[in-house]
């Protein structure tokens, strides 16, 4: 399975130690793709429980959406 997913930055975001979380001493870093707060995980990925293999989503309003085809612009 993949993503679909709209990022907005243009370049990379240094971690520092204050990103640290301060109970867990750790920093979860977001490979989903679908938080709010990324690049840092907010617990988004469990809505992508249940997706399949070999299926393309996208996530809009909350919805998870099948994607068919990509159409691009030239
Ligand atoms: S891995 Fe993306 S929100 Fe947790």
């Amino acid at each position: 399975m993949t993503r679909l997913v709209e990022l907005d930055g243009t370049g990379p975001r240094k971690l520092d130690p204050s990103d640290l979380d301060p109970e867990k001493g750790d920093v979860a870093v977001c490979q989903c793709g679908l938080s709010a707060s990324f690049p840092f995980c907010d617990g988004s990925h469990r809505q992508v429980a249940g997706e399949n293999e070999g299926v393309r989503y996208v996530y809009e309003d909350g919805d998870r959406r099948r994607v068919e085809r990509i159409v691009t612009e030239e």
